[in-house]
């Protein structure tokens, strides 16, 4: 369980990677993975790391993007590195990249992976913006091969992402439920309770209407069909207005690129809940996966 409210009820991260050894690993290019850059000017970071830390991954559809988290503060511990999605998005070579990734932060420690599946019991039942012979696929297996004996949590990404903005971003001043929710290719959900996270809710394919949520609402539908932030906005309202009316949640967060936008279009949803954008950007997956490791979270 991942408690909100006190990072003291965090398990010890001490625990999980107790000093452990930092290996150095060498920096080699992985199969069906394209080292980009870091994303900032600076080194990544190679000593004085504290316990409280852990190495989140997110995997999108264009990027694998990673870094290493400092859970006293959500903050990362240097910058984010990214290595692009290799295509077709194999269990395989997505795994290569995300060792590519770790491998960047030198870091042995424990390890926690968003990607845009359903897991449960470990296993991937979905797989969204990824190749499909993902569902079925053993993710504890597959990563462990690559990244070898250290703690995993493998966790879908909309979850991760409100793990992070619920302790750290937009929801942390907020009790009861929260609820996040991604506009982008597609619409992922993530809700909490004080903290505690309800895994693989999936709202983006709840139908509303006439439609999945997602195809009539997500940030993809407006950019096809060219609509105005008002116009996408009365698309956006009733979908919200379906789930407020089933899961009455205190605040929604506008996760996704498009959070970035935010005052053009919140001012003109017309449901009741408030709504705000995510504060953690592009790092809120990374943050969130890191936290699902150092909680121990196995959705
Ligand atoms: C998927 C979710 C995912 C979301 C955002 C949806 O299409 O079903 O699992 O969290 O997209 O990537």
């Amino acid at each position: 369980m991942f408690f909100r409210d006190s990072a003291q009820n965090l398990p010890a991260l001490t625990s999980l990677n107790n000093g452990g050894p930092r290996r150095t690993f060498p920096h080699q290019s992985s199969e069906g993975a394209t080292s980009v850059s870091t994303e900032s000017a600076g080194g990544h970071p190679t000593s004085s790391l504290g316990p409280n830390q852990a190495v989140g991954v997110d995997v999108g559809g264009s990027g694998i993007k990673g870094g290493l988290v400092d859970l006293d503060t959500g903050q990362l511990i240097g910058e984010r590195f990214k290595v692009l999605t290799p295509q077709p998005a194999t269990p395989q070579a997505v795994a290569a990249g995300i060792r590519e990734v770790v491998e960047h932060f030198e870091w042995s420690g424990p390890v926690g992976v968003a990607l845009p599946v359903v897991v449960t019991a470990g296993i991937a039942r979905t797989a969204a913006n990824i190749d499909k012979t993902w569902i079925g696929t053993d993710i504890y297996e597959l990563l462990g091969a690559e990244l070898g004996d250290r703690q995993l949590s493998v966790l879908n990404d909309a979850d991760a992402a409100g793990m992070a903005e619920d302790r750290y971003g937009a929801g942390k001043d907020y009790k009861g439920v929260v609820m996040l929710l991604t506009f982008g290719t597609g619409i992922g959900s993530a809700i909490l309770f004080n903290g505690v996270l309800i895994p693989n809710t999936e709202l983006g394919h709840m139908q509303v209407g006439e439609m999945e949520a997602e195809h009539q609402a997500s940030s993809k539908v407006r950019d096809d069909n060219g609509l105005s932030f008002p116009k996408w906005a009365e698309d956006v309202s009733r979908v919200l207005i379906a789930y407020e009316a089933l899961f009455w949640p205190e605040v929604f967060i506008a996760g996704g690129g498009v959070s970035r936008k935010a005052h053009k279009w919140i001012p003109h949803l017309t449901n009741r809940t408030p709504v705000v954008p995510a504060t953690l950007q592009n790092s809120a997956g990374i943050v969130g996966a890191a936290m699902a490791v150092a909680a121990g979270l196995r959705p």
